[in-house]
């Protein structure tokens, strides 16, 4: 399957300062804030209906984003593909030798399903696929 880019996830210490610093970069304004509360994670959005970037914070010490700035810092997080059906693709991956990191899509920012695959698989980069909730 040919995958479109959907976003690009950047984990931010300071999801104000990573939002004003992004709309300088960008030169457009950020349009949307969410929080994720199974996540622990606050996020950000640009550019619109093109590949987005998606800021991420932790809104808890022990959050995944928080463990991931302790480890490596700043800076790029995930990938983001769109896909068409996202257990068809989960099952695609699996039986590919994939391992995923969640095992049903779950509820992520932006009315999305997601999943991720486990970074170790993909070359050190996690990969996020992601379904529209329409
Ligand atoms: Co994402």
């Amino acid at each position: 399957m040919a995958y479109q880019v959907e976003h690009i996830g950047i984990a931010v210490k300071d999801l104000k300062e990573g939002i004003s610093l992004y709309e300088k970069l960008l030169g457009a304004p950020c349009y949307k804030t969410e929080k994720v509360d199974a996540e622990n994670v606050e996020t950000a959005f640009f550019i619109q209906n093109h590949t987005k970037i998606e800021l991420l914070s932790s809104t808890h010490p022990e959050g995944v984003i928080a463990q991931f700035i302790e480890k490596k810092g700043e800076g790029l997080h995930h990938i983001a593909f769109e896909v068409p059906d996202i257990l068809e693709e989960m099952e695609r991956l699996k039986k590919e030798g994939f391992r995923l990191l969640n095992e049903t899509p779950k509820k992520g920012a932006d009315n999305k399903l997601i999943c991720f695959v486990h970074p170790k698989d993909c070359n050190g980069v996690l990969i996020e696929l992601c379904q529209s909730m329409g």
